[in-house]
C-alpha cells in the first residue's frame, strides 16, 4: 500500500504571521480528514520555524520549498539543507519547474542538492514535468524521463525507498488548466515504469503526486487513478478549507 499525501506548496506567498494563521487553521481541521491522508506543508523558508511549532504533535510534516546545492560557506543567500533539517523540518521540494526555469536549475545542479538532502535526512519531493510546447510537440514522455534518468537514477537503492516524485505539468501550474484525470494516470504510470527499469519492485512503494491546478473540485477524479498518490497543490493550499478538502479527494 502506498502512502497517500496531499502537500502544500506555498511558493513565495503568506508574510509570517499569515503562514502561522494558515497553519493553525489547517491543524484545526485536520480531524475532519481521513487519517490515512498525510499533509505536507512547505512554507517560506522565513517561517519554517514557527509553522514547525505550530503544526508539532498534529501529524502534519512541515519541508522547504528547495536547498542549497552546496554543504556550507561563502553562498550568499542560500540556505542549507542542514539548517532546514535542524529546525525539523522533514522534506524538500528539489526540482520545482518554477526553479528549473526561473533559476536556471539544471540536472546537475539536482544531483548536488539531492546530495545535500539525503545527507541531512529530508526527503526530497522531486518534480518533474513538461512545457505545453513539449506536449504540443508529442515530447512529454521523453522530458520526463530524462528529468528522471538524470537525477533520480543516481540515487542509491536507499534513497530511492525514501523518495518522492511530483509530476506537474508546467501548463497546468497555476494557469487553472489541470491535466485531465487519464493524462495524469498516463504520465504516472509511464513515471512508474521508468522507475522501475532501474529499481525495480521498490517502484510499486514510490508516492507520485500530481500538481497542477489540483483544486477541491477536482482532486477526487485525479486522486481515483491508479498510479496517482496524491497532489502537490500552490493555489489552493493557500485556503487551508480547500487544502483540506482536497485531501478529502481520497475518501470514497
Ligand atoms: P497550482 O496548484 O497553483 O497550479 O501550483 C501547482 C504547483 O506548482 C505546486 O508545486
Amino acid at each position: 500500500m502506498r502512502r497517500k499525501i496531499v502537500a502544500g506548496n506555498w511558493k513565495m506567498n503568506t508574510t509570517p504571521v499569515e503562514g502561522v494563521e494558515l497553519a493553525k487553521n489547517v491543524v484545526a481541521g485536520k480531524g475532519g480528514v481521513c487519517s490515512c491522508v498525510d499533509f505536507i506543508v512547505c512554507p517560506p523558508f522565513t517561517h519554517l520555524s514557527e509553522v514547525i511549532k505550530v503544526v508539532r504533535g498534529s501529524g502534519i510534516a512541515v519541508g522547504a520549498q528547495n536547498c542549497a546545492a552546496e554543504e556550507k560557506g561563502a553562498y550568499t543567500g542560500e540556505v542549507s539543507a542542514k539548517m532546514i533539517a535542524s529546525l525539523g523540518a522533514e522534506y524538500v521540494i528539489l526540482g520545482h519547474s518554477e526553479r528549473r526555469e526561473y533559476y536556471g536549475e539544471t540536472s546537475a545542479t539536482l544531483n548536488k542538492k539531492m546530495v545535500q538532502a539525503y545527507a541531512n535526512q529530508l526527503v526530497p519531493i522531486y518534480c518533474v514535468g513538461e512545457k505545453l510546447a513539449e506536449r504540443e510537440a508529442g515530447k512529454h514522455f521523453d522530458v520526463v524521463k530524462a528529468q528522471i534518468e538524470e537525477v533520480v537514477f543516481n540515487l542509491t537503492d536507499e534513497q530511492f525507498s525514501k523518495l518522492i516524485i511530483a509530476y506537474e505539468p508546467v501548463w497546468a501550474i497555476g494557469t487553472g488548466k489541470t491535466a485531465t484525470a487519464d493524462q495524469a494516470q498516463e504520465m504516472h504510470a509511464f513515471i512508474r515504469q521508468v522507475l522501475a527499469s532501474k529499481f525495480g519492485e521498490k517502484a510499486a512503494e514510490t508516492p507520485i503526486l500530481y500538481g497542477g491546478s489540483c483544486k477541491p473540485s477536482n482532486a477526487k477524479e485525479i486522486f481515483a487513478k491508479e498510479d496517482v498518490d496524491g497532489g502537490l497543490i500552490g493555489g489552493a493550499a493557500l485556503v487551508a478549507d480547500d487544502f483540506l478538502a482536497i485531501g478529502k479527494g481520497f475518501e470514497k
